[in-house]
């Protein structure tokens, strides 16, 4: 009925324009003005007039532009493209965008973590690697690192490792340039860090470019197939032009020169016609009540599964293809949660991914003033959106009806009923055991150094050398010896060659290791089971 009422409304019709479409210059109100460069005075050398309408409506605009930055990843740069489904993955997930030759619009933001808007491209940092898919059953955000692992195994510490790492809160200068202390004194007290550490004081840490970066969705995610039977899998992307990084001198060069770097990079490239492409893949693992693969916890994302274990299988074919038109209105204002999933896939109990299932959507709401930012261009779905939520800061919709419940019996009385056969999304019907209420973590979750240790063992001698200076230049800058000391303690626990040539470079003494070094060996029989698909 009230459809009907509302057909000729012109408000409706009104907000499907266009901002800026006119050759015009007018006011917010669209009011015609003949000139915008002098206020309204008492004369040509006289006071200036509190009635100047189009004065105060300019600068009070001009003093509200700013939105806060995001708490971390503040920094970004990002492009749309189009995401090629191989069908392959059409056998153990029902995800229509990963069908063969679907093909689906999408939005990428690369970030770095712990810099500020305006800080430098360049810098030794973990890079964000966030995926927004448009699909037919509604947007699917990836939001995932360059780093196949994460600094922490519950994301009620997140808050603490960021805190450790941000600029010291007495003279806000970052971590690189001044004192390192809350860093180091984290991830040395906190030993579960270690593994991501390592990554970052690799050549992982200072890409070359963002087009030659890997990406990974760092936790186990569940993939449902059409029948309901469910495998586990991690997201790998794999850049085209291979993986390649700085060396740190051109690093500090670069920061210096050209803080802009791995933006302009990849808008130049983008212009030219040469359009980065990643292939995405998945490692699968059978879904089993332990949620372990050849000994590895699947829901500590502090671990990988060796690709020898698990070889990573093609799914599609990601192509960056035209920059944004709008740095604010898309790269800023996009807004990503692990949250927004589709039919086919699903998240599971890693205790740092639950946690992300809460922080995106509460810190949005404050960083994009309020509850309605879904409907803003960037973060708009592809596809129909119909639901109940009303009202509130800068809605921009215009809802007809009057009845936003389900079902109702005033609006068409559309029932709310669409299970799995109607195609809505189900959750999984995980068994969750019976257990007590414990603030604790698996026994699976305390080895913090062996596969430390084999990412260490995996480094080509360039690469180790690479390690160990940038180990030694971070840890120089740390003003307290005991934090030195207690780092070099865990670089003992990943190796104790590693550790001593650390030690010699910042004139301590190695001290010996405090665990029992493993050095973990994919065997050849153990790298047949991996990354089958179940139906092998
Ligand atoms: C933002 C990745 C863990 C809270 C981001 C972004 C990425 C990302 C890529 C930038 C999104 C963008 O470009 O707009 C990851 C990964 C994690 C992780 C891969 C672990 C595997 C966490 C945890 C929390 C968290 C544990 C909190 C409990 C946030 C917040 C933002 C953010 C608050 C800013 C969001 C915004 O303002 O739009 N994260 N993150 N992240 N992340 Fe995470």
């Amino acid at each position: 009925m009230s459809d009907k009422k509302n057909e000729k409304n012109p408000v409706t019709a009104a907000t499907e324009k266009v901002a800026q479409g006119g050759g015009r210059l007018t006011t917010a109100q669209g009011t015609r003005l003949y000139e915008s460069d002098h206020s309204l005075k008492a004369g040509p050398r006289g006071p200036v007039l509190l009635q100047d309408h189009h004065l105060r409506e300019k600068i009070t605009h001009f003093d509200h532009e700013r939105i806060p930055e995001r708490v971390v990843h503040a920094r970004g740069a990002a492009a749309h493209g189009v995401f090629r489904g191989y069908g392959s993955a059409a056998r153990i997930t029902r995800a229509a965008f990963l069908g063969k030759d679907v093909e689906t619009p999408v939005f990428v933001r690369f970030s770095t973590v712990l810099g500020s808007r305006g800080s430098a491209d360049t810098v030794r940092d973990t890079r964000g690697f966030a995926t927004k898919f448009y699909t037919t059953e509604g947007v699917f955000d990836l939001v995932g690192n360059n780093m196949p692992v994460f600094f922490i195994q519950d994301a009620i510490k997140f808050p603490d490792v960021i805190h450790a790492g941000k600029p010291h809160p007495d003279r806000e200068i970052p971590q690189a340039q001044s004192a390192h202390d809350t860093f180091w004194d984290f991830v040395t007290l906190h030993t579960e860090a270690t593994h991501h550490t390592l990554w970052n004081m690799s050549d992982r840490g200072i890409p070359r470019s963002y087009r030659m970066m890997e990406g990974f969705g760092v936790h186990t995610f569940r993939l449902v197939d059409a029948e309901g039977a469910t495998t586990l899998v991690k997201f790998h992307w794999k850049p085209r032009l291979g993986v390649h990084s700085l060396v740190w001198e051109e690093a500090q060069i670069t920061a210096g020169m050209d803080p802009d770097f791995h933006r302009r990079d990849l808008a130049d490239a983008i212009e030219s016609g040469a359009f980065p492409q990643w292939e995405l893949g998945v490692q699968t693992f059978p879904d089993t009540e332990e949620q372990m693969f050849e000994g590895i916890d699947l829901l500590d994302p502090t671990k990988i599964v060796p690709e020898e274990l698990a070889p990573v299988q093609p799914i599609g074919l990601l192509t960056l293809n035209a920059n944004p038109t709008n740095y604010f209105a898309e790269t800023e204002q996009v807004a990503f949660h692990v949250g927004h999933l589709v039919p086919g896939i699903d998240v599971t109990n890693d205790a740092l991914m639950q946690g992300r299932l809460f922080s995106y959507l509460d810190t949005q709401i404050t960083r994009l003033g309020g509850p309605n930012f879904a409907q803003l261009p960037i973060n708009r779905p592809h596809v129909p959106v119909d639901d109940m939520l009303r009202d509130g800061m800068h809605q921009s919709a215009v809802h007809s009806g009057v009845a936003p419940y389900r079902p109702n019996s005033l609006d068409g009385g559309c029932p709310f009923l669409a299970g799995a056969d109607a195609g809505g999304y189900v959750e999984v019907p995980v068994e969750v055991p019976a257990a007590r209420k414990v603030r604790d973590a698996a026994a699976s979750f305390d080895d913090h150094f062996s596969q430390a240790r084999l990412f260490w063992l995996s480094m080509t001698p360039t690469e180790r050398e690479h390690i160990v200076a940038s180990y030694t230049f971070e840890l120089s800058k740390c003003q307290e010896t005991a934090i030195r000391e207690r780092a070099l303690t865990v670089l003992a626990n990943i190796d104790p060659g590693l550790c001593a040539e650390v030690a010699s470079g910042l004139g301590l003494p190695a001290p010996a290791p405090t665990v029992p070094l493993t050095d973990p060996q994919p065997s050849p029989a153990l790298s047949q089971l991996g990354g089958r698909w179940p139906t092998d």
